[in-house]
């Protein structure tokens, strides 16, 4: 490494579909993220985004969950396989899979999430069509720890939308996607830097930037 350069931080990003906020992630990586994506992985053979990381060099990986009797099962040779690449950083970027405890475990404080609302609220699928309904004035996206719960990690960094009159789920989510592909590499950044924690102790489990903890 030349002297004064930032060293990147490794990182493995898990996938299941288009791949929008991994698109965003490379985009950031090549403007000065300091990260190094070691591989993109999916669950799904079909989903475009391993296209668009084909596409920049990267290395892909298909471990498709219909091989695997259970969740268990797959979660293990998931694990052995991101461990392959020795990420000091898992990127969730739509990989729609429940986590077993154990997977979790592993790679904890070292696991991001990017959800399509402003967490705690619509945690789960159809974020944008529950929130409509709702009649909810501002949505959102958070980026969040991946801890046991899903979707209920400690939030790192939101952003809010207005919902508008005569919003349909589509136009709701597409506002609300512009916003993912902004905090997401932000959020990356600040734990690249080394001033995103995940603190796990007595007082309950809460993230970190700059030793100040986060509001929930
Ligand atoms: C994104 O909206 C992301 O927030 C959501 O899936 C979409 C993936 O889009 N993730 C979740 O709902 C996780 N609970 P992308 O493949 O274009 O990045």
């Amino acid at each position: 490494m030349k002297p004064g350069a930032q060293r990147k931080l490794p990182a493995v990003i898990l996938i299941s579909g288009r791949g929008s906020n991994l698109r965003a992630i490379i985009e950031a990586a090549r403007g000065g993220l300091p990260i190094e994506i070691r591989a993109v992985i999916s669950n799904r053979p079909d989903a475009p985004g391993l296209a668009h990381a084909r596409d920049s060099g990267l290395p892909t990986e298909v471990l498709s969950h219909t091989q695997f009797s259970d969740r268990t099962a797959y979660d293990q040779a998931l694990q052995k396989l991101i461990d392959g690449y020795a990420p000091e950083l898992v990127l969730l970027a739509g990989f729609m899979r429940v986590l077993t405890p154990r997977f979790v475990a592993h790679y904890r404080g070292r696991m991001l999430n990017i959800h399509p609302s402003l967490l705690p609220a619509f945690p789960g699928l159809h974020t944008a069509q529950r929130a409509l309904e709702a009649g909810t004035r501002e949505h959102g996206a958070s980026v969040h720890f991946v801890t046991e719960q899903v979707d209920g990690g400690p939030v790192v960094l939101q952003a809010k939308v207005p919902v508008m009159p005569g919003d349909t789920p589509e136009t709701l989510n597409a506002r609300v996607l512009e916003q993912e592909h902004r905090i997401y590499p932000q959020a990356i950044r600040w734990f690249a830097e080394g001033r995103l924690k995940l603190v796990v102790n007595k007082d309950g489990t809460y993230a970190t930037l700059d030793g100040q903890r986060l509001k929930p």
